[in-house]
C-alpha cells in the first residue's frame, strides 16, 4: 500500500516511524516532512493547502491512502476533497472537524447530548461578554471561538484580565476567529489528554497523557504547544478511563452520528480531573504533539490497519496492543520560543544521545543541510524515552538530551513531575 503523510512536526515523525514500520506500506512519502522524517519517508515538497495538488500527487503515485497530521489542512476539509476525488484518508471531515474548529460548537455539542463540560456562555459582542463575566466573577476562561494557534484561550484570574481578553478578542487579535467568543467557568483539578479514535459509528480508546504547556520549570511563562509529555498517567485510573469513555467520548461519537456530521479519526479530548469528575474543557480532531510521539512508543500494534478501519467504519471488535511501559518526551526548542527565536543554528551529538537506552529522536522543526541539522522552527527536537517507570524514562530521555550539542536550544528540565512524584510517593 503506499501512503502519504501530511505535516511536518514531531508529531507527524512519530507517525512517519510508526506507519514505515508496518508490513503493509510498500513506498511512504511525507508532505512537507522535515530531515528527521526523510529517515522513514520520502519528503516531497508540496503545498498541503493547496488540495488540489495533493489530489495530483496522489493520482500521479497512486498513493492508496492519505493520513492528516495537523488541524488546519483538516478544518480545510482536505478529507472531503481527498474523498471526493476517489482518495481514503485518514481524519475527520470538515463538518466532524469543527469539534476543533469551533469552541462554541463543541460547548452546544456538550449542552444537547449531555457530556460534562464547564458551565459558559457563547457571545458576539463585547457589552454582552461583559455583562456575563462580570455577573459570574472571576477566575474564568475566555475563549475564542476559532483556531488561534493554541493562543486564544485566556484562563483570567480577575475580572480586569477577563476584561481585557474580551476586548482584545472582540477587536479582532484573532481575526474571525474571534468573532464569536466562548466564556467558560473556571475548571480546578488535574488535566490529562485522552486520545481515542472513532470511525463515526464507535470508539475505541488509545491512551491517556499528560502535556506540558508552559514554557517554564514548574509549569511557569506563556503557554506553547507542549514542551514534553508522558503517558500513561497514573491520574487516569481504570475506573477514570471507563468513565471519560462512557460520558464524553462516545456521546461525543453517538452524537456527531446523530447530527449527521459521524467523527473519523483521532478525538483527542482535553479533560479536567475536578473533584465532581472528569470534565471536557475542549476537544481537538487530531493527535497531539508531542503526546503523539510518546503514544506511538507505546503502540505495539500496527498503527495502519487502526487508521484503515476508522476510515472504513470497521473498528468494532478492533482491538489495540501497548507495550506496558511507560515513554517520556522532552522538546527541544529554540532560544525565544514561543516568542521570536532564530533559525538556521547547528544541532550536534543526535547520534550519541539517540544511543541511550530506551531513546529514540523525533525531529520537528529541523533541516539538513551540507551534512548537518539545523534549527528552522520554535519546536526543534523530541527527545523521547521508554522505562518501565516515567522515572526512568525521563532518567533516560534526560541524559540523552545532555548529549546533544546546541547552545542556541533549550528544554524544560521537569518534564513528568507529576507522575514522578506519585511514582516517588507511591500512590
Ligand atoms: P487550549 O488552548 O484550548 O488548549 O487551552 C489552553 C489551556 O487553558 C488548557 O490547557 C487548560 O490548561 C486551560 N483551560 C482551558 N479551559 C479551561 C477551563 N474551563 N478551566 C481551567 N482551565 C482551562
Ligand atoms: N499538545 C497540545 C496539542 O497538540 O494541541
Amino acid at each position: 500500500m503506499n501512503i502519504l503523510l501530511l505535516g511536518s512536526g514531531g508529531r507527524e515523525h512519530a507517525l512517519a516511524w510508526k506507519i514505515a514500520a508496518s508490513p503493509l506500506v510498500t513506498k511512504l512519502w511525507c508532505a512537507p516532512g522535515n530531515a528527521g522524517i526523510a529517515r522513514e519517508a520520502e519528503c516531497v515538497p508540496l503545498d498541503i493547502a493547496n488540495h488540489a495538488a495533493v489530489i495530483d500527487f496522489c493520482r500521479t503515485n497512486a498513493v492508496d491512502f492519505v493520513v492528516v497530521g495537523p488541524e488546519t489542512p483538516l478544518a480545510a476539509g482536505i478529507v472531503d476533497d481527498l474523498a471526493s476525488a476517489g482518495i481514503r484518508a485518514f481524519g475527520p471531515s470538515k463538518q466532524a472537524s469543527r469539534l476543533e474548529g469551533s469552541k462554541g460548537f463543541t460547548k452546544a455539542l456538550c449542552t444537547e447530548f449531555g457530556i460534562p463540560t464547564g458551565a459558559y456562555g457563547r457571545f458576539t459582542n463585547a457589552a454582552d461578554a461583559l455583562a456575563y463575566v462580570r455577573a459570574q466573577g472571576a477566575p474564568i476562561v475566555v475563549k475564542a471561538d476559532g483556531l488561534a494557534a493554541g493562543k486564544g484561550v485566556v484562563v483570567a484570574q480577575t475580572l480586569r484580565e477577563a476584561e481585557d481578553a474580551i476586548a482584545m478578542m472582540f477587536d479582532g487579535a484573532f481575526g474571525a476567529a474571534g468573532a464569536e467568543v466562548v466564556i467558560e467557568e473556571f475548571l480546578s483539578g488535574r488535566e490529562i489528554s485522552f486520545f481515542a479514535l472513532s470511525d463515526g459509528d464507535t470508539a475505541i480508546a488509545l491512551a491517556s497523557a499528560q502535556d506540558h504547556k508552559r514554557v517554564f520549570d514548574h509549569d511557569q511563562g506563556p503557554n506553547t504547544g507542549g514542551m514534553g509529555a508522558y503517558s500513561p498517567t497514573p491520574f487516569v485510573t481504570p475506573e477514570i478511563h471507563a468513565e471519560i469513555m462512557a460520558k464524553i467520548i462516545l456521546p461525543t461519537v453517538a452524537g456527531m452520528k446523530a447530527r449527521g456530521t459521524p467523527f473519523r479519526g483521532v478525538l483527542y479530548a482535553g479533560v479536567m480531573l475536578t473533584p465532581a469528575g472528569p470534565k471536557l474543557f475542549e476537544y481537538n480532531v487530531r493527535f497531539g504533539d508531542p503526546e503523539c510521539q510518546v503514544l506511538m512508543l507505546r503502540m505495539m500494534s500496527d498503527i495502519v490497519p487502526a487508521m484503515l478501519a476508522s476510515c472504513d467504519g470497521q473498528l468494532k471488535n478492533f482491538d489495540l496492543r501497548w507495550f506496558p511501559d511507560a515513554a517520556l518526551t522532552v522538546v527541544m526548542a529554540a532560544s525565544g520560543y514561543p516568542g521570536e527565536y532564530a533559525k538556521g543554528t547547528r544541532i550536534e551529538g543526535l547520534e550519541d544521545a539517540a544511543s541511550v537506552e530506551g531513546v529514540e529522536i523525533f525531529h520537528a522543526g529541523t533541516v539538513s543541510k551540507d551534512g548537518h541539522i539545523l534549527a528552522n522552527g520554535g519546536r526543534v527536537l523530541n527527545v523521547c524515552a521508554s522505562g518501565n517507570s516515567v522515572s526512568e524514562a525521563q532518567r533516560r530521555a534526560y541524559e540523552a538530551v545532555d548529549r546533544i550539542r546546541w547552545p542556541e536550544g533549550f528544554c524544560r528540565r521537569d518534564i513528568g513531575w507529576q507522575a514522578v512524584d506519585w511514582e516517588r510517593k507511591g500512590s
